[in-house]
């Protein structure tokens, strides 16, 4: 078994799920609609931090219009479940009003995090909300908003890597692993 299958972290098993190239081919993808849709518009890309660092630095290189960049921070999650309430909006320096608004996200599980951040950017009149969010978790997530930009759907497990972490720790890893089935949650 190759070294890269199987990582450990805080003592719990995860596999390999999804290797870099498909990542890659999958923010690609969702670059290439992105330009269509926006074409020469100018936009502001707002990247919810910590775990869109990846992804940000992968899209944002294809992405051909005028781009603003703005990190926000608005954490949900303490340890491997969504502790159901979120903190407020950080970081936000400018002003939003009549901007065409690209929030990019790394997984989108129950949705809770958006749906705060989103109704607190429809305070600042942007002229257009889009989301882009590399990974979905469909049967969570509750449909409560539209996504206009997926990059790929997952089952319900609990993923690390390419920014994301468990506890902290495995954002560094190149490609995406989930919680093996042999283990649980705490
Ligand atoms: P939501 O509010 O339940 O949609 O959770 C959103 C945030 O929780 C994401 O932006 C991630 O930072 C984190 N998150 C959700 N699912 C996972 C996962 O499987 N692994 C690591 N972080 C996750
Ligand atoms: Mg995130």
């Amino acid at each position: 078994m190759s070294k890269d299958q199987q990582v450990i972290i805080h003592g719990k098993v995860f596999e390999l799920f999804l290797e870099k190239k498909d990542i890659k081919k999958a923010i690609k993808e969702m670059a290439g609609k992105i330009n269509d849709h926006y074409g020469d518009q100018s936009i502001t890309v707002i990247g919810v931090l910590d775990g869109v660092f990846m992804v940000l630095a992968d899209l944002l290189k294809r992405l051909k219009m005028p781009v603003s960049l703005e990190l926000v921070k608005l954490k949900s999650y303490q340890g491997m479940q969504s502790s159901g309430s979120v903190s407020k909006l950080l970081g936000l320096t400018s002003g939003l009003k009549d901007h065409h608004v690209l929030i990019v996200e790394d997984i989108i599980d129950t949705g809770e995090t958006l749906g705060y951040l989103l109704q607190e950017l429809r305070k600042e009149q942007a002229a257009s909300i889009q989301i882009a969010s590399l990974l979905l978790k469909p049967s969570v997530f509750k449909n409560r908003f539209p996504l206009e930009y997926v990059g790929l759907e997952i089952p319900e497990r609990f993923v690390v890597g390419y920014g994301m972490d468990y506890d902290g720790e495995g954002r560094q890893l190149p490609h995406v692993y989930a919680l093996s089935g042999s283990e649980s949650l705490p």
